[in-house]
């Protein structure tokens, strides 16, 4: 498999071409219409592409419940790479969606060798950031959910070693525990609809945990009892799992409705209100009745000091609680796009596209979009140094995350409680 699409490698060469003629994923763009208000993360190409954000988009739009769940890895302090998925979900909140938000320290035990209590510190460090950002709505740590782990164990009957290793590339030295992180991960996106009910599910999250998503909807897919399926001029519905009386009772619920040997066919009512009522059957009968989670994918901010932002490289960003005269050094060491010298910066512009500065305010520092184009008009006519930029990003970075803190301390109970 692809090293860009691996959960767990390094590195990020992505090819959008590759991922929507290869993989699938589609591009965003023609749906933001649906939304009533386009967040700026969409606006400006961060999020790339998608899958299946069509239900989310429209329950958006007509109000109609959804659930917005994604999950952080306690290995180490949050930091400004984690900023982005934080205000995708707390976005689909102020939406309308319900929020859950896992904190995998059992991936993080398992695949990075954390301590329990160390697991403990982050995770509550990751929710004390997302109650300060707006976030409302759940939480739970995976070692904790005991529900999540029984949902885990389901979903495992339908997962085999040859899909784990054609998936990730497990091999016969992959642990079991690894192996058991991944199950809890699908067991994690389909859990709000379990503790809650079924309803569109949509998963904020970085393009390398696409391969959770694909697993995630086969999953999905294949613990349901029924297929419904529009045929044109009518509404198949075929039993795959189904207990004893399946097809009687969906054809029960189907007025109208002919019932033969393992399907049902429905003619004059749309799919849609096919599917609901089967779902309500399914979900009477003991099944989960899940619709399949959608995803939405975003690039990653470069490091400061260029290539990949990581907490093993402490200079590629900041800590959500570093001392500010520490901040302020990281930004105005920042890799930017400036040239050798002023004369030529003057003369040839500097190159916004390829400065780790300019990403940090299109992602994040710099809300309006006229001021962040003219940041990048003024950067290509060679209007400004990048001394002055630098300057004037550090006060941005400062001012926020003054702020941020403030509101940290105010929330931090709330992370106490989860
Ligand atoms: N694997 C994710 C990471 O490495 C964390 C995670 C666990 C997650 N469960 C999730 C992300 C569910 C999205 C949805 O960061």
């Amino acid at each position: 498999m692809p090293e860009a699409l691996n959960p767990w490698s390094s590195g990020q060469a992505i090819d959008t071409r590759r991922l929507f003629d290869d993989f699938g994923i589609e591009p965003i763009g023609p749906l933001l219409d649906l939304l009533p208000e386009v967040p700026a993360f969409m606006r400006r190409g961060i999020i790339v592409g998608h899958r299946d954000y069509r239900p989310i988009a429209l329950a958006i739009r007509d109000r109609r419940p959804f659930h917005v769940l994604t999950g952080f890895m306690p290995s180490g302090h949050p930091h400004l790479g984690h900023l982005l998925v934080m205000r995708e979900v707390v976005w689909h909140v102020e939406q309308g969606g319900q929020g859950m938000i896992t904190i995998a320290d059992r991936e993080a035990h398992a695949v990075r060798g954390l301590s329990w209590e160390d697991c403990d510190r982050y995770g509550r460090e990751y929710l004390t950031a997302l109650f300060a950002l707006g976030y409302r709505g759940e939480a739970y740590f995976q070692s904790h959910n005991n529900a999540l782990k029984d949902l885990a164990f389901e979903a495992a009957t339908r997962v085999n070693f040859s899909a784990l290793q054609a998936i990730y590339g497990f091999a016969t030295e992959t642990t079991l525990a690894h192996a058991m992180s991944v199950i809890t991960q699908v067991a994690d996106i389909l859990y709000p609809q379990v503790a809650g009910e079924p309803a569109p599910t949509i998963v904020p999250v970085g393009l390398d945990q696409d391969p959770h998503i694909r697993l995630t909807r086969d999953v999905a897919n294949s613990l349901r009892f029924f297929l419904v399926e529009d045929r044109g001029d009518h509404v198949s519905v075929r039993a795959k799992n189904a207990p004893e009386g399946g097809v009687r009772a969906v054809a029960k619920a189907l007025p109208g409705s002919k019932a033969y040997e393992g399907h049902v066919d429905v003619r004059g009512m749309p799919c849609e209100l096919v599917s609901e009522v089967v779902r309500g059957v399914e979900r009477e009968l003991g099944g989960f009745g899940f619709h399949p989670p959608s995803a939405t994918y975003h690039t990653f901010m470069p490091g400061l000091v260029g290539g990949k932002m990581s907490s093993s490289v402490p200079d590629s960003s900041f800590g959500f609680t570093e001392p500010a005269a520490a901040v302020r050094k990281k930004v105005m060491r920042a890799v930017t796009g400036g040239r050798i010298t002023l004369e030529e910066q003057q003369r040839l512009g500097g190159e916004p596209d390829r400065c780790t500065l300019f990403e940090l305010n299109r992602f994040h520092m710099c809300d309006d979009d006229v001021e962040l184009a003219e940041i990048r008009r003024r950067c290509l006519a060679g209007e400004t140094t990048c001394g002055a930029c630098k300057q004037a990003t550090a006060e941005r970075v400062l001012a926020f995350l003054a702020d941020f803190r403030e509101r940290m301390d105010e929330v931090e109970h709330l992370a106490a409680e989860v």
